[in-house]
């Protein structure tokens, strides 16, 4: 049984020579050299210091092309036209499926055609000198964006090139993403990204690790979100890291999400141990956007004035395409724009909002509910107790297409939009939560005219791409 315990660095140095020799690559570099390439960087390319010193929200897209020199006037323009503070690299889906061999075919199409024929950048099959030479070219500090269950040789190649912040977890890069691994397979493969990432920080060089918040990105409750990224931070902080950013998406209702980001924030500094570095991530919609590129501009903004009021370290972006898939870079140039303006409409005011202190009290019980359950199945041990308590459903996230999540809840908006659940299958939440639950959706019901149902549910998931928030009957 997996436990959350550090890695020995004997048992570090003989995984990490198992990783490499998986790597297709003939630039492997060692670890000294690697220090070496982190050491030359300037201050405004490290990752964790730029975060954590910057005095106002931080704005950061998705964005990765196949080629590049591609991938590099990408981010050219990201930091010309949209102002952007920190630079992403996202990567494909073959790498992120460990396909390099599919990856580098499409990389060499990608070439031939000069169109597009993967979804990313294959960072592995660049490898340590092509990113290298991203990372030198880019004018901000860099991280992985991706979406890699088994991301053990991603995170050796790229922390190799001088790549100081990455994201994914081993629950939120695997209930979303796949059906191939158990929890306890991806807790390993991330305990050595983690112990690797810990390796750099002793060495002075901090790399900063960032759960996937947004989780399935579809109607998640905020103590969800909040509760799953907390056992990655610990999970994270064990292995040495000291800078983890918590990671939560906007739901919609802007009491909801300001009280979200104000929960993380405290929860989050209180959980993990005090020699790390606490910051915070909100994610503008996860769910459908609407096609209609005014109406996505009116999602962005609305996530961005939760985001200006509630003042987390950093945004990520969409783009007004977003309904279209892969923006281009002047669309997600366009995203961010529209977010700075916001943001600095917003950084001049102070708002208080009434209702949120009510809301992050039941955000924050009810994430303490879901922790204490977590360290209680595993008799004090987060690793053991967040695979006991999928497992027996005491922590679960709506629609999963992971077999690891029971996938026993069910989302649904209260009269106010708030996420609430309709069904809590074995969820560790107390009666008090579950009856304040309840009784949200019983005023929703009677304003609607009917049950609390699976009918809802299905009208609230398309509702924003419909152009409202609410999934009411009729539309309106
Ligand atoms: N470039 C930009 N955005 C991307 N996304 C996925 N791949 C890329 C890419 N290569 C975005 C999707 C969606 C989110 C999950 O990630 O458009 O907004």
């Amino acid at each position: 049984m997996v436990e959350d315990t550090r890695l020995s660095d004997v048992e570090l140095q003989r995984q990490h020579e198992q990783v490499w020799d998986t790597y297709p690559g003939d630039d492997r570099s060692t670890f000294e050299k690697a220090v070496a390439v982190h050491e030359a960087l300037p201050a405004s390319k490290q990752f964790a210091t730029v975060l954590e010193s910057a005095d106002r929200v931080l704005t950061q897209p998705r964005a990765g092309v196949p080629c590049l020199d591609d991938q590099i006037d990408l981010l050219e323009t990201l930091v010309t036209d949209g102002d952007v503070d920190l630079l992403p690299v996202t990567i494909d889906s073959y790498t992120r499926d460990n396909q390099y061999e599919k990856a580098r075919e499409g990389l060499e199409r990608s070439r031939e055609t000069d169109a597009d024929e993967l979804n990313g950048f294959p960072a592995v099959t660049h490898g340590v000198e092509g990113c290298r030479t991203l990372v030198e070219a880019a004018d901000a500090p860099v991280q992985i964006r991706h979406g890699t269950p088994d991301a053990r040789l991603l995170a050796a190649v790229t922390f190799a090139s001088g790549v100081q912040s990455f994201e994914g977890g081993p629950i939120t890069y695997n209930l979303p993403y796949t059906s191939k691994y158990s929890l306890e397979e991806t807790i390993e493969y991330w305990q050595y990204v983690d112990r690797l990432a810990g390796a750099y920080t002793e060495r002075g060089i901090r790399i900063n690790r960032e759960p996937f918040g947004p989780l399935t990105g579809t109607l998640v409750p905020p103590s969800i979100a909040i509760a799953v990224c907390i056992v990655e931070g610990l999970l994270s902080a064990t292995q040495g890291v000291r800078s983890i950013t918590l990671g939560y998406g906007q739901v919609g209702n802007l009491v909801q999400d300001v009280a979200a980001i104000e929960a993380m924030k405290t929860l989050g500094v209180e959980y993990l141990p005090d020699e790390v570095t606490v910051t915070t991530v909100f994610h503008q919609w996860m769910g459908g956007f609407p096609a209609d590129e005014p109406r996505a501009n009116g999602v962005i903004a609305l996530g961005t004035a939760a985001a200006g009021i509630a003042e987390p370290d950093k945004i990520i972006t969409k783009s007004p395409q977003e309904a279209l898939g892969v923006p281009t870079a002047d669309a997600n140039a366009a995203g961010l724009r529209t977010t700075d303006q916001v943001l600095r409409m917003l950084s001049a005011q102070s708002v208080d909002l009434e209702a949120v202190d009510r809301e992050r009290e039941l955000i924050e019980r009810s994430v303490r509910s879901l922790l204490d359950a977590v360290y209680e199945v595993g008799d004090g041990d987060v690793a053991r107790g967040v695979v006991r308590a999928f497992d027996e459903g005491l922590l679960d996230v709506p629609f999963p297409p992971s077999e690891a999540a029971a996938g026993d809840i069910l989302p649904a908006r209260d009269d106010e939009g708030r996420v609430r659940l309709l069904k809590f299958g074995d969820l560790a939440l107390d009666e008090d939560i579950k009856r304040r639950h309840r009784a949200d959706l019983e005023t929703r019901a009677r304003t609607e005219d009917r049950r609390p149902s699976f009918r809802m549910v299905a009208d609230d998931v398309s509702a924003v791409s419909d152009g409202r928030l609410i999934g009411r009957p009729g539309g309106d």
